[in-house]
């Protein structure tokens, strides 16, 4: 899969403009039951929030690689990010490009059959990496059932990144069944200052 299929980036987005692009690409769904269909992403440090979060766990220091919303047993297909903050020469959000054809045979067994216990919302389930044309992985909320080793850090080294550099009002769309994704560490001057508005797509 080449990048352009798993990203799309739009320049000078109006507020409507971000609703309309998510109506084109399927249905907003709320990410949690609390918030509203535009989610506010604001780069914090983990004392200034109260809820477990990744800000609460890594606060301003790098986010570990992800699938957005991978706790849900059907994720959000697409993940709309839009720039809204006022400072420039912000960090970029890092897409990692997973790729199967890099993998030994031994690796692409484990994306493919290894159970990983996911603690969903409610009682949690089971699941693979990639199952049913589904990429999850977050290690923050799944855990290996049985004692195989972990392969992923090896697996992730092997995969090439791109990064969705920021600029006022842009939007990019991300493939959240085909990529990973993280956020590296921020400088001081981005705390408050790095905002993104999120609309979660199924
Ligand atoms: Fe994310």
């Amino acid at each position: 899969m080449t990048v352009s299929n798993v990203i799309e980036e739009f320049y000078n987005v109006s507020d409507d403009g971000f609703l309309k692009i998510a109506l084109k690409y399927g249905n907003p769904i709320k990410s949690r039951p609390d918030s509203g269909i535009i989610d506010t992403l604001i780069t914090r440090t983990s004392d200034q929030v109260e809820r477990d979060s990744l800000t609460k766990r890594y606060g301003a220091e790098n986010f570990p690689i992800h699938t957005d919303c991978a706790y849900l047993k059907t994720p959000p297909r697409f993940i709309l990010l839009k720039y809204v903050g006022d400072i420039t020469e912000v960090t970029p959000t890092v897409i990692v490009h997973f790729d199967i054809n890099r993998l030994t045979e031994e690796e692409i067994d484990f994306i493919k059959h290894r159970i990983w216990f996911v603690k969903g919302e409610n009682k949690g389930f089971y699941s693979r990496i990639l199952q049913n044309g589904i990429l999850r992985y977050d290690k923050e909320v799944m855990k290996l059932v049985n004692s195989d080793s972990d392969l992923m850090e090896t697996i992730l080294k092997k995969m090439t990144t791109t990064s969705i550099s920021w600029e006022k009002n842009k939007v990019a769309i991300i493939d959240n069944y085909a990529v990973l994704h993280y956020r590296p560490k921020v400088s001081e001057k981005e705390i408050n200052k790095r905002i993104l508005q999120r609309i979660n797509i199924i």
